[in-house]
C-alpha cells in the first residue's frame, strides 16, 4: 500500500443487492473537505444498516462507506481548528449517509462537524457512547431543562434495553431518578436492574387503551420507539411533565389528542442528535466524559474489525443486535 492508501468497507450494487466487503482507497478519493481524520474507532447504528443495505431515505449512491460515527486523529486541517495532531469525534450530519464514514479508515469532512475530544478522554471511549449515548444524553438533558428533578417521582424509559434506552437508564439512575424501564424482554430485566432502573415492566405497560387518559404514573419519560406506546405514555404523565421523543421503532406516526398537554400541560420534547449546533453535542460529550460517565455501557461494548461489520448490520436489519458494538480499525 502506498502512503494514501488505506482500508475502508465499502459497500457496492450490484444488480439490486447491497453488498459490503474490504477494499483499499486512496486518500485523493475521499470527498471534499476542511479536515482529515484517521479513524481509529466508529460504533455502529441501525442508521448503518439502513446504509449497507441500499435504504435510500438514509444514502443516495453507491459504492458507499457507511458509519455515521468517527472519531480519531486530525491529519490535516486547512482552517487550523481543530489542530492537526488532536483527536476529535464526528457524528451525524451528513457522515456515513452521502459522505464517507466512519467504516474507512480515514475520513474527509468540514471543520464545523468536529467535536474535539473532552479532556481524559479516547476515541475508544467516545465511541462506546457515539451517536445512541449522544441521543440519550440529549433526551436527559432536555429533561433537565424543562426542570425534571428525582423527588417529582417516577421517569419511564422505553425501548430500555436498545443502545439509546440502556444509556438513558444508566444516567437518570446516576442522576438519581427513580427509573421505570419499559421493556419488551424479559431476559433483560437483570441487567435493566443492573444499570440502574427501580422497576422493570412490560411493554404492555404501554398498549393500547381507548381511554384518551389514564391514571398519571410517571413525572417524566424518555422515549425511544414512538408510534402509539408514545401516544399511550402520554396519557400517563403527571401534570406539567415532559418526555422526551427521539425514536420511531415502534412507528412513525402518533395519533393522540390534545387532552395530555391541555389538561395536564405535558411537555413533548423532540430530540435531533444529527443536525444541531456542534456546540450542543459538545456539552453533551463534556458531560460523559465529567459527571455523566456510565461505568456499565462503558465496560459492557463488543469490538469487532472490519471483517465482522456484514453480519453485525444484518443482526440489526433482523432485530437481533442486543449491547454495544464499536469497531476497531486496527483488528
Ligand atoms: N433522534 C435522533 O437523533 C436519534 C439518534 C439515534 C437513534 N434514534 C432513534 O432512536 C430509536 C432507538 O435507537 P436505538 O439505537 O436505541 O435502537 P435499538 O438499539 O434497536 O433499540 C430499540 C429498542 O426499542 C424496543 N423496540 C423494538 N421494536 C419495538 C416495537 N415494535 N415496539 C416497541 N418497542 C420496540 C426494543 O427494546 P425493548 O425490547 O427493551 O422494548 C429495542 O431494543 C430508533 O428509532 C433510532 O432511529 C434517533
Amino acid at each position: 500500500m502506498s502512503d494514501t492508501q488505506f482500508k475502508a468497507w465499502r459497500v457496492e450494487e450490484q444488480d439490486g443487492d447491497y453488498k459490503g466487503t474490504e477494499q483499499t482507497l486512496d486518500i485523493k478519493d475521499l470527498p471534499e473537505g476542511e479536515v482529515l481524520i484517521r479513524v481509529s474507532h466508529s460504533s455502529l447504528n441501525y442508521k448503518d444498516a439502513l446504509s449497507a443495505s441500499g435504504n435510500k431515505g438514509v444514502t443516495r449512491s453507491f459504492p458507499h462507506t457507511p458509519g455515521i460515527d468517527a472519531a480519531g486523529e486530525v491529519i490535516e486541517s486547512a482552517t487550523g481548528t481543530p489542530a492537526v495532531g488532536s483527536q476529535v469525534i464526528v457524528t451525524g450530519y451528513d457522515l456515513g449517509m452521502n459522505t464517507d464514514g466512519g467504516f474507512g479508515e480515514y475520513i474527509r469532512v468540514p471543520s464545523a462537524w468536529c467535536v474535539p475530544m473532552p479532556r481524559g478522554w479516547d476515541a475508544e471511549t467516545a465511541m462506546t457512547y457515539g451517536t445512541a449515548g449522544l441521543t440519550a444524553g440529549l433526551c436527559v438533558q432536555k429533561l433537565l431543562t424543562m426542570g425534571a428533578r428525582p423527588e417529582q417521582g417516577k421517569v419511564a424509559v422505553s425501548g430500555a434495553s436498545g443502545s439509546v434506552g440502556s444509556v438513558a437508564v444508566e444516567l437518570l439512575s446516576k442522576l438519581g431518578f427513580d427509573v421505570v424501564a419499559i421493556s419488551g424482554k424479559a431476559d433483560h430485566a437483570d441487567s435493566l436492574r443492573e444499570l440502574g432502573a427501580r422497576e422493570v415492566v412490560g411493554r404492555d405497560a404501554l398498549a393500547e387503551e381507548k381511554k384518551p387518559m389514564l391514571k398519571p404514573v410517571f413525572a417524566n419519560a424518555v422515549d425511544t420507539v414512538g408510534g402509539s406506546p408514545l401516544a399511550e405514555l402520554l396519557k400517563q404523565i403527571k401534570p406539567g411533565g415532559s418526555v422526551s421523543c427521539c425514536g420511531l421503532v415502534a412507528g412513525p406516526q402518533l395519533q393522540t389528542t390534545v387532552l395530555p398537554f391541555i389538561l395536564r400541560g405535558v411537555n413533548l420534547l423532540g430530540v435531533d442528535s444529527v443536525e444541531i449546533p456542534l456546540d450542543e453535542k459538545e456539552a453533551v460529550w463534556k458531560k460523559f466524559a465529567g459527571d455523566w460517565k456510565c461505568d456499565k455501557a462503558e465496560a459492557s461494548v463488543r469490538r469487532i474489525g472490519r471483517a465482522d461489520l456484514g453480519d453485525a448490520l444484518q443482526a440489526f436489519l433482523k432485530g437481533q443486535s442486543a449491547g454495544k458494538i464499536i469497531l476497531e480499525h486496527s483488528r
